[in-house]
Parts: structure tokens; sequence; C-alpha cells
């Protein structure tokens, strides 16, 4: 095989032979195809596409250049979750306990952030003492005999052709690709071995999929690619023009979460939260639980604090705050129309929250809190929104990525914000 033929194929809009795929996927992983070759037919796919089949071979091919996990031998069912990426998106944090409440096994392998989406993995570590790289062995501890939820980060065994082409796809701008990004989650996922999969597809200007239209395809893709791979998989979208919650940053929205494992938080997070709790419970042979009980009675913070300690961390420890604060006021009175999730991502981002390079840290108290939503009233010179950093030249960036959005029409009428979850397709 030759990569240069590989290229040439997708780029003059042909259909991959399945050992084409194999081989390239294959060789890419091994570093007999370069970085520049791979480019190439990443964005020859990216412009052209792949068929339905080219788009199971090329995830089949990717689980095939590493490790595959078994979680079946488990006395528990397993039951995971994935977002596809937004502002504020924390799901993970009271989800996993609270599923885990009902003796679901919840293995969440997640990654850091990049860009303007936070990782999971970075608002964990802003609680004290607490671990993200474990051990195999106490990965299958906590999930058959421990709290029976686990965060933690991805070993280097699963999907290594997917690390290398995700940071590849990165820098070369071929990320917003359907083909391409149903089979690195689902290379990844299918690997992982859980039996239930339960998938979060963002819709709006926080997300890849900025319409619904493409965010129903790539919802489809995926629970196609899991079905076909034997896991049960159904998808969720839900609406990401806006941030989820009232605070976006690492300490912040560890603060949230607690909030909603003790019954309260913000609406939106709480009907996600839940929505997702039931299908993830439904799919492990349970769809008469009732995870809405289960947050307000306290089993879920229970599990919680278990599986904080389980990883070294101190439930109780106070978390970080950024020793910077700065609040945007309103600067007229009437409604406040919009609220972009993008330009807040990117701004809670500039505010030291997120990276720019993967090896760069994160500030753990830097974000966003919220204090309106699109549809309130608001009146000049209200808070809108308290910026947090431990670098304050920061704040100028920050409030030049703010602009345009935050618009108030003193003419509109106040309402109340729809429903987060949009469609279910599976
Ligand atoms: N998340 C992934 O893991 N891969 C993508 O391609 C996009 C989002």
């Amino acid at each position: 095989f030759d990569a240069v033929d590989v290229i040439r194929t997708k780029r003059d809009r042909g259909v991959l032979a399945d050992d084409q795929i194999d081989w390239v996927i294959d060789a890419y992983t091994r570093g007999v195809v370069a970085d520049e070759q791979m480019a190439a037919l990443a964005m020859a796919i990216f412009l052209n596409g792949m068929n339905r089949h080219e788009i199971a071979r090329w995830a089949n091919a990717m689980i095939e250049s590493g490790e595959r996990m078994d979680f079946s031998s488990l006395p528990r069912p397993t039951a995971d979750k994935h977002s596809t990426g937004g502002v504020g998106d924390k799901i993970t944090l009271p989800l996993a306990p609270l599923v885990a409440a009902f003796g679901v096994a919840v293995p969440q392998l997640s990654g850091r952030g990049l860009g303007h989406t936070g990782g999971t993995l970075d608002k964990m570590e802003s609680i004290p003492g607490w671990q993200a790289n474990i051990s195999n062995e106490q990965m299958y501890r906590q999930l058959g005999s421990g709290s029976g939820a686990i965060i933690c980060a991805a070993g280097s065994g699963l999907a290594p052709a997917d690390k290398k082409l995700y940071a590849l796809r990165d820098i070369t701008s071929t990320v917003e690709c359907i083909p391409l990004i149903a089979t690195s989650i689902m290379s990844k996922k299918i690997a992982e071995g859980t039996g239930s999969l339960v998938l979060d597809v963002k819709v709006g200007s926080g997300a890849f999929m900025k319409d619904i239209d493409n965010a129903r395809e790539l919802a489809h893709t995926m629970v196609d690619l899991g079905t076909d791979a034997g896991v049960k998989t159904v998808a969720l979208l839900s609406d990401m023009s806006v941030p989820l919650g009232l605070t976006i940053g690492n300490a912040l929205e560890v603060r949230e979460s607690v909030e909603v494992l003790a019954g309260g938080g913000p609406a939106d997070v709480v009907e996600l939260t839940v929505a997702l709790a039931r299908e993830m419970l439904a799919a492990a042979g349970q769809p008469d639980a009732d995870p809405e009980a289960a947050l307000k009675d306290g089993r879920a913070m229970d599990k919680w604090r278990e599986m904080v300690r389980e990883q070294g961390g101190d439930p109780d420890a106070p978390l970080p705050v950024a020793d910077h604060q700065k609040d945007v006021v309103a600067e007229a009175s009437g409604v406040l129309t919009d609220m972009d999730a993008l330009k807040l991502g990117v701004a809670s981002w500039r505010l030291g929250a997120g990276r720019a390079r993967k090896e760069d840290p994160v500030q753990a108290g830097a974000g966003i809190e919220l204090f309106a939503r699109p549809g309130d009233r608001v009146e000049k010179g209200q808070k809108l929104l308290t910026l947090h950093t431990e670098t304050p030249e920061r704040f100028e960036r920050a409030e030049e990525s703010l602009e345009g959005t935050l618009t108030i029409d003193p003419n509109a009428q106040p309402s109340t914000p729809g429903s987060v979850v949009l469609e279910r397709i599976g």
C-alpha cells in the first residue's frame, strides 16, 4: 500500500477499500504514514465525507490500534455517558455518583480541556488531593466492589490511533467533521468495553455542531456504530447555545455540581443530569428507577463523597478561589436576549480556566459566574457576571471576547427558558 494512493482515492471522491483503511490507520499508528500524509487524508475526508461502511471500518481499525478493556466480569452492569463537549458542561460530576447509587458501575474515562471547552479531569483536579491517574486494578476494584463510580484519565492503550489523529486534526482545522468525530468518540467508547452508552450530543454556538440537522446526523452515526458493535447506545440532543448552569471554570463547576448533589442547583443542570441518568439506568435494566429522589435524599451525595475519597480527594476541603474578581454589569435596563456560549467559553478560557497548549497548566479558581440568563429582566447597573482569575492582566482580553453578547433589548418581554433536552435518538 501507498499513502499517496489512499489520499488520492479520497481526494477524487472515491470510496476507500477496507484494506486501505486498515492499512492506513495501522501504518499511521506505527509512524510509517507521516503526519502530513494523514493531515491531507483527514482534509480529504473532511471535504468529501465517508459512507456508512467506510465509517464502520474506520472506527474498527481505530479500535484495533490498541487494547480493549472488558467490564463483563464485574458483578454490576455498566453504563457510560459521553458528551460531545460544551461550555459549563459539568454533568459527569453529579451524574456518575447518581447512577452508581442504583448499583450500576459507571466508568467515566475522561479528558482534559483544550480550547474553549473544559475538561472533566481539570475540574475534578481542583478538589484537594484528588488523583486522575489510577491503575487498571484500582479501576476494576472501585467499579466492582467500591463506590461503583470512577472519573479518571483514559489509559494510553485505548485507541492510540485516535490520540495521534485527534491532536493532528486539532492543528489542521479538521475537527468539525461528522465521520471523524463519530469514529473518534465511538472507537474509544467501544474499546473501553461498556455495556451501554448514552451520548449527549450538544447543539449550538458552544458546540462542534452549530445546527440541529448536523447534530442529528452525528447522533445517528454514533448510535449506529455503537449498536453494530453490540453496545446499547442512545443519544440525547441538548442545547449548547447558552452555557449549562451558572458557572464556567474548574472549581466553580465543582461547587455547582455539589449543589446539584445536595438536591439544589440550576434547573438546566438538574434536568440534563436526571434525563441522562434515566437513560443510563434504563439501559442497565432499571427503567423505573427515580434519580430525582436520589438527588433529594442524599444517596447521590454519599456516593460522590465515597468516589472522591477513593481517589485521594477530600470532599470536605474548601475549593480553591481565585484571588481576583471583577463584575460585569448591565449597561441598560430591559430583557437579556443573548448570552453566547462560545463567547463565554472563550472568555473563561482566557481568564485561565483553559489551556492553549496541551502541556499548559490551568487555574483551578478561574472562570465565570452567571447571575442572569437570556429571557431575564435586568436593570441598568445590575451584576450579570463575575469574572475570576489569578492573573488580573487577563481581565481585558476576557472582556474583549464578551463583546457582542450580553445584549439587552429594552422592548422585549421576559421569557422562561425551554427544555435543555431537545431530542432523543436511538
Ligand atoms: N471528542 C472526541 O473525542 N473526538 C472528536 O473528534 C471530537 C470530540
